[in-house]
């Protein structure tokens, strides 16, 4: 059987990825007049338009797009979401406003708590259905690989099953998922911390490690909910089941979950809204992606986090939406519109850090986040001539077609 064949052409330009790790050279390479060829789901060839179908002529690909003068760009990665849940707490978001704190919600046994409850009692298929319902959102506004974290079980059998959930999805959606057990999310009502993380440890992690499906372990490391030991305890337990820390770090006070972070050579540090400049250089010296969640300092109203520290010491930022009840955005181009307008960004910087330098902060190595030759056939053609355009245009996605792995799939 011969493999799909794919040409995107007539692109007004072609965002390829990050030009070089030269920070001065400018983030992004693209090419004008742009297209791109791919076999199977993957990327082989690059160029002009002209070259590339010279050698890849549309009329003889199995899928053949033409982007007609508008942009094209690799396809979103959204590196930090909890989209598998039940229940509404649009009630909060009214609390919120009228000056109530997330922290005072979640003491009360609201937030994280109210929708530990209603997806507790939810059944397999409702928790199914409205991961899918969410995929098919963030696919129209151009995503097309997003990280999933359980969380919202807190007990073994729960957090299986939203495990589960989420590889289900992966098998019928287009969408590329990337499982995240966070067991230690919350604590629940009436136990001790300590005793919490002991049944993380003791018995959440090494049913989740026979189970096989999660790939990150993650915590939400934060005054009043993980301290600095009981994170590092959760994220050894999940190292040694094999799975690569990540950490919900410096998102309302300073604990020190950036520097936990480095210490484990974690995946990412996310939030960091209260990082400081030795937690920049911790992470960066230890390779540690920051991920920044523009969408949940909006929602609450909060000061943002420092893009630029991490920008100015060269290390690429990656940001990503946070999808979960209190920050209910499932778009990665408003992301990129806050991440501009409120973290000082630029559109190639804040593409940046939703394509390639998202894809590391859940270390794809394969060209996820970029339409290099060998990478995934992952695409956005814009309904712009401009990727600027993306964080421009924040009322509607300036998405036209999506592409996952060579094939119309939006
Ligand atoms: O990353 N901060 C912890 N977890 C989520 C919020 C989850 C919730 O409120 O339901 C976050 O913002
Ligand atoms: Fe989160």
């Amino acid at each position: 059987m011969t493999e799909r064949t794919c040409v995107v052409y007539g692109a007004s330009e072609l965002v390829v990825g990050p030009a070089n790790d030269d920070e001065d050279e400018g983030p992004l390479e693209t090419i004008e007049n742009g297209a791109f060829a791919a076999v199977g789901d993957e990327v082989v060839a690059v160029g002009t338009t002209d070259e590339i179908v010279r050698e890849y002529p549309p009329e003889n690909a199995d899928v053949a797009v033409d982007a007609d003068g508008n942009a094209v760009v690799p396809g979103f990665v959204d590196p930090h979401t909890h989209a598998v849940f039940a229940g509404d707490r649009s009630d909060e978001f009214e609390a919120k406003l009228r000056g109530k704190s997330y922290q005072e919600i979640l003491e009360d046994g609201g937030g994280i708590l109210r929708t530990v409850r209603a997806t507790r009692e939810a059944s397999d298929e409702t928790l199914l259905e409205n991961l899918l319902g969410h995929l098919d959102a963030m696919l129209a506004r151009g995503t097309t690989t997003v990280e999933v974290k359980s969380g919202y079980g807190l007990d073994t059998e729960t957090e299986l099953r939203l495990l589960e959930a989420i590889d289900r999805a992966d098998e019928a959606h287009p969408v590329d998922l990337v499982p995240t057990f966070l067991g230690a999310h919350a604590v629940p009502e009436g136990e001790s911390t300590d005793d919490y993380v002991d049944r993380v440890v003791d018995d959440q992690l090494p049913a989740v490690e026979s189970q096989g499906i999660a790939e990150f372990c993650d915590v939400f490391c934060e005054e009043g909910v993980f301290d600095v030991e009981q994170s590092r305890r959760v994220l050894e337990a999940g190292l040694e089941a094999g799975l690569t820390p990540k950490v919900h770090a410096e998102e309302f006070t300073r604990l020190g979950g950036a520097e936990l972070a480095a210490d484990l050579a974690a995946a990412s540090a996310d939030h960091l809204l209260h990082a400081t400049d030795e937690d920049v250089e911790a992470m960066r010296a230890a390779d540690v992606v920051p991920v920044l969640l523009p969408g949940t300092a909006f929602g609450l109203g909060a000061d943002y986090a420092d893009a630029r520290a991490f920008l100015e010491a060269g290390w690429p930022v990656a940001v990503a939406t946070d999808f979960n009840p209190n920050c209910h955005s499932r778009s990665m181009g408003f992301v990129q519109t806050l991440s501009c307008v409120e973290m000082g960004m630029t559109p190639a910087e804040a593409l940046r850090a939703s394509t390639s330098a998202a894809a590391r902060a859940l270390d794809r190595d394969d060209g996820t986040g970029t339409l290099g030759v060998g990478a995934p056939a992952d695409a956005v053609v814009l309904e712009a001539p401009s990727y600027a355009h993306i964080a421009y245009r924040f009322d509607t996605p300036a998405v036209d077609t999506v592409l996952k792995g060579g094939e119309v799939v939006r």
